[in-house]
């Protein structure tokens, strides 16, 4: 048969129709495919990111928190406390409230604050309140000292814990040398 230029626009037509119809099918299985995709990684991915938050509390955090002490702002420190107010007071003499007064805590034996009633993991933990210590317990006290009283689950970041390390150095009199 002789091909007329009218027979080739013809496949033209029908070949960009196809093309059309098909790309249009694929795109929505692509996109259904993302969408049954989407929850399985939202509901994934927290986890992820604890367990990564988790490795770095445990291993490297607590050196990175200590290295940052020395620059670290106490006045962000204080404000962070905004998360421990309800259940302590920093001033020299502050009576106890659900936690004991954290006046002069640094360096202090544990729980060894006047007339609080600490539990009995804190007091058999022993030792004094260093500032890797305190860093440990800050970043999670359930994990420093299981079975401590204070619900709380901790400060993640260690640009966290070292301003309100800060902080709590300041509640002194003399505070302690930096590590
Ligand atoms: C929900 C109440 C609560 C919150 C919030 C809380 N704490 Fe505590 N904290 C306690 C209790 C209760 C204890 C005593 C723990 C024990 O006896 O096991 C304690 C103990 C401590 C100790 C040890 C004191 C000592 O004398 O041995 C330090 C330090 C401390 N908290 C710091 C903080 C900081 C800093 C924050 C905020 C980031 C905070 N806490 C948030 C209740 C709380």
């Amino acid at each position: 048969m002789h091909f007329e230029w009218y027979h080739k626009v013809g496949l033209g037509i029908l070949a960009a129709f196809w093309l059309a119809y098909a790309s249009n099918y694929l795109g929505d299985a692509l996109i259904h495919a993302k969408a049954m995709e989407t929850p399985a990684y939202a509901a994934e991915k927290p986890e992820a990111d604890e367990a990564k938050a988790e490795d770095k509390t445990e291993t490297a955090a607590a050196d990175d928190s200590l290295a940052m002490l020395a620059s670290a702002d106490a006045g962000k420190g204080a404000k962070l406390f905004g998360k421990c107010k309800a259940c302590h007071t920093t001033e020299n003499g502050g009576k106890n409230k659900v936690g004991p007064n954290l006046w002069d805590v640094v360096g202090r034996a544990k729980a060894s604050g006047a007339g609080f009633a600490y539990s009995g993991a804190l007091k058999e933990k022993g030792g004094e309140w260093s500032f890797a210590d305190l860093d440990a317990f800050l970043a999670k006290p359930k994990g420093f000292v299981p079975g401590t009283k204070m619900a709380f689950a901790g400060l993640k970041k260690p640009a966290q814990r070292a301003a309100m390390l800060a902080f709590l150095r300041s509640l002194s009199d003399s505070p302690k040398a930096l590590p």
